[in-house]
């Protein structure tokens, strides 16, 4: 049956303009864009966005890259959602994807292994967790609408 998942275009896929692009490979892989919001995250958002990463040594790094401007955070919706994004977005390395994967999205707009440009959730869990923690949350609170 169909399936959600939640994706992220970070700060240089907004800022580079890749958006409207990222979002022709979104629709003519036959997701729906179920819901969308733009914000601005903070370093708390991203921390526990992030949780899983703390002890990681590029944690820091990743939350002074996701708190650089505004994300724009997704709803994915179709038959095998989760899989199909995370195929679509290829490897987390994009100087990696440029190689193996170079028709990926992170090959078209990411940089190296941080500055990826876009998010996708790993599992069905991650998807239910990374779904509630932006659009069911109370939590949220934490995290600004840009516009
Ligand atoms: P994402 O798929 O959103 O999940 C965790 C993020 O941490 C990842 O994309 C990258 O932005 C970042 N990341 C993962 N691995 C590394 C790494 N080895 N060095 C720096 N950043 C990383």
């Amino acid at each position: 049956g169909k399936e959600r998942t939640l994706a992220i275009i970070k700060p240089d896929g907004l800022l580079g303009n890749y958006t409207d692009k990222i979002k022709n490979v979104i629709v003519e892989a036959g997701f729906i864009i179920f819901k969308e919001i733009t914000l601005q995250l903070d370093k708390d958002g991203v921390s526990s966005f992030y949780a899983e990463h703390s002890s990681k040594s590029f944690f820091h790094s990743l939350i002074k890259y996701m708190t650089s401007g505004p994300v724009l955070v997704m709803i994915l919706e179709k038959e095998n959602a989760i899989a199909d994004w995370r195929a679509l977005i290829g490897p987390t390395d994009a100087r990696k994807a440029k190689i193996t994967h170079p028709h990926s999205i992170r090959a078209m707009c990411g940089v190296d292994s941080e500055r990826n440009c876009v998010h996708g959730s790993d599992s069905p869990q991650s998807a239910q967790r990374e779904i509630s923690f932006f659009f069911l949350e109370k939590s949220a609170g934490k995290i600004l609408p840009y516009d």
